[in-house]
């Protein structure tokens, strides 16, 4: 344990303990949107990646929208050129974001669907015959760029298989549907999809990350989820943050995920 006394429950000591602890994303889209409601320069997106990094958490990530909606172009390239976390790109299939993403070299990129009219992302990438050859365009250039690529599906396990055989460097299971359900019963459905589909990847060599809708509350079911290596939380970190402080959020989400907040997101990665 090192010392480390995190006050967290039995499952996250065994998973400690097996040197299975999943990563934490931030993503900090939510700090872009309240700077443009203003148009200014504040709250500075990259000094909440500063603040994230001092409290453990191990990537950043942000959506890169055809809308700019909240990060924009300056945004993602302060983020890269800083270099104090991993940055995980989302964004959309389209030939501008290709050329951006091979352009700026974040460390992960996600492809994800989007819908102008939408919120947020809603449901999974759908792998048609267009998007898999898009994929296997794009991956083999991501490659070379040092970038690893990530598609963001729903818990559907013919979908995982699709994305096991495209080579993909990792699924990240979209737990929007699990987030939301209304019931326990649902609830339970939903986290057994995450759990089969994350159980396909198994033995595979691709990395599992899941994120969407996650907060303290629902977390702690997500992180049972087999060979759980990252995941990825928005919304939830940064509400919270404005109650008890960026740092003290991200803090209380590892402390979740049962992580030790003194060591830096950097030395975990390694
Ligand atoms: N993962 C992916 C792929 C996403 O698109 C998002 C939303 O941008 C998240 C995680 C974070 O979702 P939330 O803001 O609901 O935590």
């Amino acid at each position: 344990m090192g010392g480390c006394d995190r006050g967290i429950g039995i499952g996250a000591f065994d998973r400690e303990m097996s040197g299975s602890l999943p990563e934490l994303g931030v993503n900090i889209d939510h700090v872009a949107t309240v700077r443009n409601a203003r148009g200014g320069f504040d709250p500075d997106p990259l000094s909440a990646a500063v603040m994230v990094r001092k409290a453990g958490a191990s990537q950043i990530v942000c959506h890169l929208r055809e809308d700019r909606r909240h990060i924009k172009d300056q945004d993602l390239r302060l983020l890269k050129q800083w270099n104090g976390l991993p940055v995980n790109l989302e964004m959309a299939m389209t030939d501008e974001m290709a050329t951006i993403a091979l352009d700026v070299s974040p460390d992960l990129v996600t492809l994800v669907p989007e819908r102008r009219e939408e919120r947020t992302t809603e449901g999974g990438l759908v792998l048609g015959a267009e998007m898999r050859d898009r994929i296997r365009n794009f991956l083999p250039a991501c490659h070379q760029k040092g970038i690893r690529l990530s598609i963001f599906l729903a818990p559907v396990k013919e979908d995982v298989d699709v994305a096991i055989s495209l080579g993909v460097d990792q699924v990240e299971l979209h737990t929007g549907e699990y987030a939301n359900a209304r019931t326990p019963v649902a609830r339970r459905m939903e986290l057994e999809r995450l759990k089969s589909a994350a159980l396909r990847m198994t033995g595979s060599p691709v990395r599992i990350a899941a994120g969407h809708g996650l907060d303290l509350l629902n977390l702690p079911p997500v992180l049972e989820i087999g060979d759980l290596q990252e995941v990825n939380i928005g919304h939830s970190i940064i509400s919270r943050g404005l109650f008890v402080g960026l740092e003290n959020a991200v803090r209380e989400f590892l402390a979740v995920i049962g992580e030790r907040p003194e060591c830096s997101g950097q030395e975990r990665i390694r």
